[in-house]
């Protein structure tokens, strides 16, 4: 059976061990107003200016999202309170919490500071009201998927070529995109709605759900009322990245023009060269079951499951425009997100016209 893993570690309880103290005289804290300097030289340091969350370079912007509580983050300090790791817990205002923007200075690697700040992180978010916590990481190293492994994160999706080639770390660039693994750690999601997948994806996402401790009622899209729309026009919103040539591409409502809009949208983001879009569709409702298969014949295809984001239970597609993926390149640290590459693999039609093209 796919992804029968063993029982996920995620509960309601919030006792996560593994805080233990820094070492070196160094000391992991939450992010004072007055660390922002800090920690944008930090940012600088490792990605040069290619991070494309554009605050992570603004001290002013910084302490003020900070001091306004948008977001926690959690900061590694030396004993000169120069800030040498730092990891984000943001509130996405959707009952999720999102972690992530995690990086430690080159010289104090591997002794595990990013292991604890996210745990530290997750703790904050268990005092919270968030019926879970998402996460992306990047996949062309396995340490920060270690360590969410380490607080019970579970994988969810696998989007390839999400991060831009022109990304830098420690002054190097990869030369070629990178793929981002989003990992799920349920908190208190009592939720046990009905959803609507596709029915050649079905016993896939019903394996990922399982595996990251969501009970969602599976139903056949026949038994979904017809298209559940309040209006003439679907609600679509797209969301842009310049700084990594990506764009997302979320569906709220469908309606009759949703196909050809997002056709238009395409043909826009396109002509701008981006090159990587992710397109969420709303597994709550019954068009999603049918419309995926449409999708797909226009060249997207298949990702994996976000639980509870901003469209509620999402499930994600993805399009790449002239760009091909390595698989060998996605370094994996858990057999669920070794499934995932593998299953992602076989849908990718830039792999499967490959093989093709090889045969001819
Ligand atoms: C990713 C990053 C934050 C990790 O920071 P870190 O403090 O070195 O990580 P940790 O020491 O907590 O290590 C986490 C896991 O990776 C393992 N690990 C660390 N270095 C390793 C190495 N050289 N070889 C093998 N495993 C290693 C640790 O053993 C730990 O695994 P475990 O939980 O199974 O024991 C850091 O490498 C970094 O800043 N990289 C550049 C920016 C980046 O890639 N950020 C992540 C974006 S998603």
């Amino acid at each position: 059976m796919i992804l029968n893993l063993a029982t996920h570690r995620a509960s309601s309880s919030c006792v996560l061990d593994g805080a233990s103290p820094g070492s070196a005289g160094l000391s992991i804290r939450l992010m004072d107003t007055r660390d922002a300097l800090s920690v944008t030289r930090l940012f600088r340091k490792v990605y040069g200016f290619t991070y494309p969350i554009r605050y992570m370079y603004d001290p002013v912007r910084l302490s003020g999202m900070i001091a306004a509580g948008r977001i926690r983050s959690a900061v590694t300090v030396t004993g000169e309170e120069r800030v040498v790791g730092h990891c984000a817990l943001v509130d996405r205002r959707d009952g999720l919490a999102a972690i992530g923007m995690a990086l430690v200075d080159p010289e104090y690697r591997h002794s595990e500071y990013n292991t604890r700040m996210v745990v530290l992180l997750a703790n904050e978010a268990c005092r919270g009201t968030f019926s879970g916590i998402c996460s992306a990481v990047m996949t062309a190293q396995v340490y920060a998927q270690r360590a969410g492994r380490h607080v019970g994160f579970r994988r969810v999706a696998l989007v390839v070529g999400r991060i831009s080639a022109g990304r830098t770390y420690d002054g190097v660039s990869r030369g070629r995109r990178i793929s981002v693994a989003y990992g799920y750690l349920r908190l208190e999601d009592h939720d046990e709605a009905s959803i609507y997948p596709p029915r050649h994806h079905r016993e896939f996402i019903e394996a990922i759900l399982r595996n990251a401790g969501v009970k969602r009622r599976l139903s056949d899209p026949r038994a979904g009322a017809s298209c559940p729309h309040d209006g003439d026009w679907s609600a679509i919103h797209v969301k842009a990245t310049p700084g990594d040539d990506r764009a997302t591409i979320e569906v709220h409502r469908y309606c009759t023009d949703t196909f050809t809009r997002v056709r238009r949208i395409m043909r826009a983001l396109l002509a701008r060269n981006v090159e990587q879009v992710v397109l969420l569709l709303p597994l709550s409702q019954a068009l999603t079951a049918v419309a995926t298969g449409e999708f797909e014949r226009r060249g997207f295809f298949f990702a994996g499951v976000l639980p509870r984001c901003g469209i509620g239970d999402a499930l994600v597609l993805q399009y790449l425009n002239g760009v091909s993926i390595d698989y060998d390149d996605i370094l994996v640290a858990s057999e669920d997100l070794a499934e995932i590459k593998a299953y992602v693999r076989q849908h990718d039609p830039g792999v499967n016209s490959e093989k093709h093209c090889r045969r001819s």
